[in-house]
């Protein structure tokens, strides 16, 4: 049985995890150690760069002992060690990567550094053992990515924003109405007391023939109409919170479909279509790819918040992944603040992932 362990440094979570691989070709997590920094960066509304990285110093050792213990294990019985080795913050990045690489040396394991967003891409796998190829809709507050997931590295990106991430969206419309950070499930549960017709708002790049997105001129409206109406009233907030999602809906609901078409042309049916990310527990937004899915047949997977939201067993996961088939990395292997799956896609748009 092959065992890895997994960090993950590469935002505002701290993660280090143990997962096996199963017969059946899905994955057992032993251990999987999360700490969070919310509360250290809330004052700030956001994520602060070098706050991230002193607080994963802190605690990174710390969690790799209490995978260990969880699972029973010493660092001599792992087949190999993996790390996050971006995209990220690059500070909160060295701090997992570094730590990963000393390990390996040490125990003279196999390293594997992963792309953060392989991990992602991956844990439907080990959830719930689906085969290649997949579509993948990964929604947090750093990407917003349509991704064919073809096999181990081999990614097509179907669609992508052309400028702010939709759980970016949803924290600086979540600031603007002056509700607190992360805003994403703030104005969640406001928009359950609005009226999602109230304010007419913009459906950016619906009906477009690609599967892009694109949220500043949303986020403007919301300004605009918030600003007619200030001061705002406990309703107006839920209002515009319930217009907004509404909006963000429709418009994940047209791209998905979209990518779908797209993928079935190049790569014929996918075998699923996997949701991740932090956004991915929006409800809302469930509801309509649950719609979706069904209508055209199509199983969907989302895995628990837990494994949505960043974790270290999805890096573990896609370092065994990767160990399996022999893709170990060097252990000079750098740093990548950037590091987009499909590297073809990346030279055509100057977006961000
Ligand atoms: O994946 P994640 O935990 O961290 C990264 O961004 O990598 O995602 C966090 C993002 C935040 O922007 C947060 O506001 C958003 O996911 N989010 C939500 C909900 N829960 C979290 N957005 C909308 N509705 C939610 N219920
Ligand atoms: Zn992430």
């Amino acid at each position: 049985m092959m065992r890895v362990l997994g960090l993950e440094t590469t935002c505002d979570e701290t993660a280090a995890a143990i997962v096996s691989l199963n017969a059946n070709g899905s994955g057992d997590i032993l251990a999987n150690e999360v700490m969070s920094q919310i509360a250290e960066h809330a004052a700030y509304g956001g994520v602060v760069p070098e706050i991230a990285a002193r607080a994963h110093v802190d605690v990174l050792d710390r969690l790799i002992r209490r995978a260990l213990d969880k699972a029973g294990m010493r660092l001599k019985d792992l087949d190999g060690i993996a790390a996050a080795a971006g995209p990220g913050l690059v500070g909160g990045v060295i701090v997992g990567l570094t730590t990963g690489k000393a390990l390996a040396l040490a125990t003279r394991k196999p390293f594997m550094a992963v792309n953060h967003l392989e991990g992602h891409a991956l844990t439907a796998r080990l959830t719930d053992g689906i085969a290649f190829p997949y579509l993948l809709l990964l929604v947090s507050g750093g990407h917003t990515q349509l991704l064919a997931v073809k096999g181990v590295g081999d990614y097509v990106r179907l669609g992508t924003t052309l400028d702010d991430a939709i759980g970016e969206a949803f924290d600086k419309i979540a600031k603007m109405l002056g509700l607190p950070y992360p805003g994403g499930p703030m104005v969640e549960k406001a928009a359950l007391n609005g009226n999602p017709e109230r304010f007419a708002l913009p459906r950016p790049m619906m009906g477009r023939p690609n599967a892009d997105f694109s949220l500043s001129g949303l986020k403007t409206a919301v300004r605009i109409e918030a600003e007619k109406v200030a001061p705002l009233s406990q309703q107006d907030i839920a209002d515009l919170c319930a217009s907004f999602q509404a909006a963000i809906v429709d418009v994940i609901a047209d791209r998905v479909r979209m990518a779908l078409r797209s993928f079935t042309e190049r790569l014929g049916r996918p075998n699923a279509l996997v949701m991740a990310g932090g956004v991915a527990a929006n409800g809302a937004i469930r509801r309509a790819i649950s719609r979706l899915t069904n209508e055209v047949g199509l199983p969907l997977v989302v895995p628990t918040p837990e494994l949505c939201t960043d974790n270290g067993a999805m890096i573990a996961w896609a370092g065994l992944e990767r160990l399996r088939i022999g893709l170990m990395d060097d252990l000079t292997f750098a740093p990548r603040p950037r590091w987009p799956l499909d590297m073809t896609a990346e030279r055509s748009l100057n977006g961000k992932a």
